[in-house]
This record gives C-alpha cells, structure tokens and sequence, in this order.
C-alpha cells in the first residue's frame, strides 16, 4: 500500500509498506477522507511538541471497515471515524475515566503512526460509527470533539460570555459547542478573514480583532463591563495565551486548548484577586464524539462549509506547504483517497 511519511520537518515523500497484519482486538479500515490539523502542518515545520521523525501524519480519519474481526456491533461495509487516542487502560487517568490525558498516551498519528496511508489497522475500542453520517462528516467529528471536550470542561452555563481566542478549526469547534451550551459567544482573533467566517456562516454576534481593537475595552463594552467568565484560548501563541489572562471575569474559569511549547507568565495578584481557574484541555473522550455525533445528526452543527480545499492523496506532498501560507485562506483540507 501506499503511505505518506514525514521523513524530517520540511519533508514529505511517499513510500510502499505492507499491508498491515491484523492482531485479537484490531479492524482494518480502508482510509477514505484525512483531515489536515494544525497538528500536522506544525509537525511539517517542526514547531509541534511531543514529535518524533519520520512520522507518518494524519489523525482525523474516516473510511471504510475491511475487516472488523469481531468487532463489537461493525461490520465490513460500515464506515467509521476513529478515536486517534490510543490509550493504556491501566494508569490514574485510564482508571478515573480521563483516557483523554492518560500518561503513556499515543496518539495516532503524533507519538505513532497515522492515517496517511490506504489501510490502517486499529483498536476495536477506537472506532465508532454512525450509518447517517457522510465520510466527511466522519473526518470532521475529531476536531469537533476537541471543541466539545474544552466546553465541557469550562461547564459553559446558559448565558455567559465565552471568549474564544483563535478562530482556527479547534476554536470554530469551540465556539458551535459554546454556543451548544448556551454561551454567549465572542470570538478574537488577529485575522479577519477569520473572523468574517465567524460571523457568515456561523453567526457569532461579537467578534474583535486584536490587531485593531483595544481588546479589554472592547470586552468591557461587549459584556456590560464583567468580562468574560469563561476564556478559551485555540490558538496555541504564546503571546495569546499571556494576554487570555487579562480578559478573564472575577471568578471566571481559563481553559487552554491551545498548546505551545514555551512558558505561560501571568500576574499572580492579577490571578489571585479573580480567584480564577486555569485549567487544560486535552484530546477528548468517546462521550464528547458522541456529543459531536448527535450535533451533526440534529442539524446543531454544519463543519462542511470548513472544508475549503480538498485534495486527492497522490497530490498531498505538493499541496501541503500551501496550507502553511494563511494567504491560501485554508480552515480545513480534507484529503480524498479511493
Ligand atoms: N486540546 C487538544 O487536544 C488540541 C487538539 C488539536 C489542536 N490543538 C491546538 O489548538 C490550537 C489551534 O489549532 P488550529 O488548528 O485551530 O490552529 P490554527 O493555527 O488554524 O488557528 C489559530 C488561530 O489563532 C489565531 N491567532 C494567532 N495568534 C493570535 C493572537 N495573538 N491573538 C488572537 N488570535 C491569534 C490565528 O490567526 C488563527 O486563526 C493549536 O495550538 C493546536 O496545537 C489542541
Ligand atoms: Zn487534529
Ligand atoms: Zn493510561
């Protein structure tokens, strides 16, 4: 078959590999749509934590099962997505029910090998299904569910203002489950092109660009002068980050989506006088691919319209530094294989 490996930042060539041989408790999938994430593209330029080459990319994945083997409720035929997370079963986080951040985590795609590839086999408790959804639907659930995850990790509450920092995917994820929750939705970002995807066709009322607004003041006016209770920084800029801090309301609640490699500094009176909570948010768990799963089939959620290039999988290593270029205007690429 034939697979895409990121041989060292910079570095796509694709090679040949065996088919994968199935093991007790493993399906085989016939890969049929990759989603492109900032993940991958930091990877590419090796800007991304937790990274090791060569690496073969691609965790947001949809196809087709070609052997289920014995797979609970699947069968041959059915299409699914995958939950990238492999997970150990076995540490304080797999045994409190957060295999989202459990300690030996590998992530498909990240710590091993991914979806880049015609055939991959995988866990039977890492596919999950829904005969209703289109195969890119499928690939769209993943970083959908990122957004999901850090929503219910805020415990966003029926009329609060959340600040969503970085209109990205993971952050345009962010805001619709926001906004699921009954949040009150403002976005930031510093690109407006962005931010005018935020107001048509996601129709979030309140959006500020840093680069030409006073932000506090502007949060101040948006929020009657609370500020936000709930920050959700999606960008994953170290600079963003710092800022988050100060629009955070008296008591209000921080949640760090996004992921950088450097040292987060804030005021600790600043921090103290809010009595705030700063917390992370890693991967998600099945519960929040349910969720998503339920969104889309409700008609809550529409991702399609983020899909602004597509690509067959023979082009991929031609086409991938363009989506680097944010003059390309790309939100999500989804690559097309079979
Ligand atoms: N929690 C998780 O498990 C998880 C999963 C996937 C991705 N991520 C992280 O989420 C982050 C976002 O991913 P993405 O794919 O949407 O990235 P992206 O690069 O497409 O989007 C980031 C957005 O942030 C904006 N931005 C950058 N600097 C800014 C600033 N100073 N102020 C305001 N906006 C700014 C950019 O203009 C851009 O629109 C990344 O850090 C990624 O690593 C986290
Ligand atoms: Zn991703
Ligand atoms: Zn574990």
């Amino acid at each position: 078959m034939k697979v895409l490996v990121c041989e060292a930042p910079g570095e796509l060539s694709y090679a040949e590999k065996d088919l994968p041989v199935l093991k007790k408790g493993e399906a085989l999938i016939q890969i049929k749509r990759i989603g492109i994430c900032g993940t991958d593209l930091h990877a590419y330029e090796g800007t991304q934590p937790y990274f090791t080459y060569p690496r073969i990319l691609g965790h947001e994945l949809s196809g087709e099962i070609v052997d289920a083997n014995g797979a609970d409720g699947l069968q041959k035929g059915d299409n699914v997505t995958i939950i990238p997370y492999f997970n150990c079963d076995k540490c304080i986080a797999c045994r409190g029910e957060k295999p989202n951040c459990c300690v030996s985590m590998q992530v498909c795609g990240v710590h091993i090998d991914g979806g880049m590839v015609e055939y991959l086999k995988v866990p039977h408790n890492a596919l999950i299904g829904d005969k209703d959804l289109s195969l890119n639907q499928l690939a769209l659930i993943e970083p959908l569910a990122i957004g999901a995850h850090g929503i219910r990790r805020a415990n966003v509450q029926q009329g609060e203002y959340v600040l969503v920092i970085g209109a990205g995917p993971i952050g345009l994820g962010v805001m619709e489950f926001a906004r699921i929750a009954g949040g009150e939705v403002i976005a930031l970002d510093i690109n407006q092109s962005r931010l005018d995807f935020c107001k048509e066709p996601l129709n979030v009322t309140h959006t500020v660009n840093a680069l030409e607004a006073d932000v506090v003041a502007e949060l101040n006016r948006i929020t009657n002068s609370d500020m936000p209770t709930v920050v959700i920084d999606c960008t994953g800029s170290l600079k963003a980050i710092n800022n988050g801090f100060n629009y955070l309301a008296h008591g209000g609640r921080y949640v760090l989506v996004g992921l950088q490699k450097g040292e987060i500094c804030f005021s600790h009176p600043e921090f103290h006088k809010r009595e705030a909570t700063l917390m992370s948010s890693r991967n998600a768990t099945r519960a929040d691919f349910e969720h998503v799963i339920n969104a889309l089939k409700k008609g809550l959620i529409d991702p399609i319209n983020y899909i602004t290039h597509r690509v067959a999988f023979d082009h991929v290593k031609t086409e991938f530094k363009n989506w680097l270029d944010p003059a390309n205007g790309v939100i999500k690429a989804m690559v097309e294989i079979a």
